[in-house]
C-alpha cells in the first residue's frame, strides 16, 4: 500500500505503477533526500513539534538507510514510487512510530524541490572541478608549445599566422566563462524550499532559517508556491552545460580536422583513438567525434526542460517529475566530455613543423605586406589593392609571396625595399602582433600570466 493510500480502494497495475514512478532518476539524489529529512526532523524537535527521542530515532534510522544505499544493500521497490516514500517506508518499518512522524509539516513537493536543489549544487561542484582540470590542461599545452606557429583561419581559409598557444588559450577563456555560468547555476540552486509544504506553507511553527543553515543553503525561498513549482535553476544548469558542450564541440571539431591527413597538425595518442574493423591503416578520432556528437543530447536536455516547464500552472504538477533526468544527463555528459578532452589534449603530439609550413601558405603574409606599404605612406586601401594584384600575379605564376624577386615587388610598387623579407616570415608576422590580446609571443606571455591568475582564483 502506498503511503498516500488511505483514500483509495484499489491500486494501479504494474505497468502504470512503473510509468508513474521516479525511483530510477531519484536514486542519484537519495543521499540528498536523507540529508533533507535529517535536517527536517532536527528542526521539528527544536521547535517542539516532535520529541527529541523521536528525532534521535529518526536520525539514527536515516543514517542506517544512508549506509545501506551507499553500500548497495538498500532494497529498492518500484511500488514505493519515489525515493521519498522508499526511504520513509523503510524508516518506519525499522523504527516504528517515530518514523511515521517525520513527514509532519512537510510534503513531497517541498521535499523533492529540496533534494533537487541540493543535488544541482553537487553537480555544479563536480562540473566546476572538471572545468578547472580542463583549463589546467589547456594552459599547460599552451605553455609547453609557446613558439609553435600555425595558420590562423577565417572561413576555414588561411588568414594570418598565429601562435598555437594563442589558439589554445582562446579555448581557455571560453571555458573560463563556462565556469562563471556554472557558478551562476550553483547560486541559482542555492535557496531552501523546505518548509513550503505542498504549496501554501504549514500551520506548524517551522523554523525555515534553521533548516536553511543545516542544509547549507544561502537563504530560504520567500514564496512557498514559487519554491515548490519552479525549476529554473535546472535550466540554468542545463544552459551552462549546453554552452560548455558547444565550446567542447568546436574544440573537438578542430581536433578531428587537425588529426586528418590533410592537416596533420596533431597526432592523437593511441589511447584516444580507435581503429577500423576493415581498414587496417585507420586511426580514428572517435572520442573527439563522440564529444561533438553528445553536444546534441545536451542541447536536447535544455530544450526538453524548457518545454516541460512551459504552461505549467502553479504550483506543483506531476510534469515536474520529468525535470530530473535531463539535468543529470547534461551534467554527466559534460563531466565525461571535459575529462576526455583534457586527456586527448594532454597526450596528443603537436606537429610544429607541419603547422609552420602551412602557416606560410595561402598568402598569409598579405596583410603585413599591405601594412608595409601603408607604413611607408601609401593609404591602406590603395595598399590593399596593390597587394591584391600581387597575390593575383602570384597565383597566375604559381608562386608564393616569399618567392617573389625584389624586381617583382618593385614592379608592383616602388615603395618596396629589401626589408620586405622580414614581413614575409610567418613567425615574425605572428610575433609582431603584440597589442594586448594579440598573438605575438610577448602578448601571449601576458595572457598566460592572466590565465594562471584566473585559474588560481577559480
Ligand atoms: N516523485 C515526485 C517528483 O519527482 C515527487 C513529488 C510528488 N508529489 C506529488 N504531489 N505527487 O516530482
Amino acid at each position: 500500500m502506498a503511503l498516500w493510500g488511505g483514500r483509495f480502494e484499489k491500486g494501479v497495475d504494474a505497468f502504470t505503477q512503473e510509468f508513474g514512478a521516479s525511483l530510477e532518476d531519484d536514486k542519484a539524489m537519495a543521499q540528498e533526500d536523507i540529508k533533507g529529512s535529517r535536517a527536517h526532523a532536527k528542526m521539528l524537535a527544536k521547535q517542539g513539534i516532535i520529541s527529541n527521542d523521536d528525532a534521535a530515532a529518526i536520525d539514527a534510522g536515516l543514517e542506517k538507510i544512508s549506509g545501506q544505499i551507499a553500500d548497495g544493500t538498500f532494497a529498492w521497490d518500484v511500488n514505493d514510487e519515489d525515493v521519498h516514500m522508499a526511504v520513509e517506508k523503510a524508516l518506519t518499518a525499522d523504527i516504528g512510530t517515530p518514523g511515521a512522524r517525520l513527514h509532519t509539516g512537510r510534503s513531497r513537493n517541498d521535499q523533492v524541490a529540496t533534494d533537487i536543489r541540493l543535488y544541482a549544487k553537487r553537480l555544479c561542484e563536480e562540473l566546476l572541478e572538471g572545468n578547472v582540470e580542463l583549463r589546467r590542461t589547456l594552459l599547460s599545452v599552451a605553455e609547453k608549445n609557446l613558439g609553435v606557429v600555425m595558420p590562423g583561419y577565417t572561413h576555414l581559409q588561411h588568414a594570418q599566422p598565429v601562435l598555437f598557444s594563442h589558439h589554445m588559450l582562446a579555448y581557455f577563456w571560453m571555458f573560463s566563462r563556462d565556469y562563471t555560468r556554472l557558478v551562476a547555476a550553483r547560486t541559482a540552486a542555492d535557496a531552501n524550499p523546505l518548509g513550503s509544504a505542498a504549496l501554501a506553507g504549514t500551520t506548524y511553527p517551522l523554523d525555515r532559517d534553521y533548516t536553511t543553515q543545516l542544509l547549507g543553503f544561502d537563504h530560504a525561498i520567500s514564496n512557498s508556491m514559487d519554491a515548490v513549482s519552479d525549476r529554473d535553476y535546472l535550466l540554468d544548469l542545463d544552459y551552462a552545460c549546453a554552452v560548455s558542450m558547444m565550446h567542447l564541440s568546436r574544440l573537438c571539431e578542430e581536433i578531428v580536422l587537425w588529426s586528418s591527413t590533410e592537416f596533420g597538425f596533431i597526432t592523437l595518442s593511441d589511447s584516444y583513438s580507435t581503429g577500423s574493423s576493415i581498414m587496417p591503416q585507420k586511426k580514428n578520432p572517435d572520442f573527439a567525434e563522440l564529444t561533438r556528437g553528445k553536444t546534441g543530447r545536451v542541447y536536447g536536455d535544455l530544450m526538453a526542460l524548457l518545454t516541460t516547464m512551459k504552461s505549467l500552472p502553479l504550483a506543483y504538477n506531476k510534469d515536474l517529475q520529468e525535470c530530473k533526468e535531463g539535468p543529470a544527463d547534461a551534467a554527466k555528459t559534460l563531466l565525461d566530455c571535459m575529462a576526455i578532452a583534457s586527456g586527448m589534449l594532454e597526450t596528443m603530439t603537436v606537429n610544429a613543423k607541419t603547422m609552420l609550413a602551412q602557416a606560410g601558405k595561402g598568402f598569409t603574409a598579405a596583410t603585413d605586406v599591405a601594412d608595409y606599404l601603408a607604413k611607408k605612406g601609401m593609404p591602406f586601401r590603395e595598399a590593399h589593392e596593390v597587394v591584391g594584384k600581387l597575390v593575383l600575379y602570384c597565383e597566375k605564376h604559381g608562386k608564393g609571396l616569399e618567392d617573389l624577386t625584389a624586381e617583382e615587388f618593385q614592379a608592383s610598387s616602388p615603395l618596396f625595399g629589401d626589408d620586405i623579407a622580414q614581413d614575409l616570415d610567418p613567425a615574425g608576422i605572428a610575433n609582431a602582433r603584440v597589442t594586448y590580446g594579440g598573438t605575438g609571443e610577448a602578448a601571449v606571455r601576458v595572457q598566460l600570466a592572466e590565465a594562471k591568475e584566473r585559474l588560481a582564483a577559480d
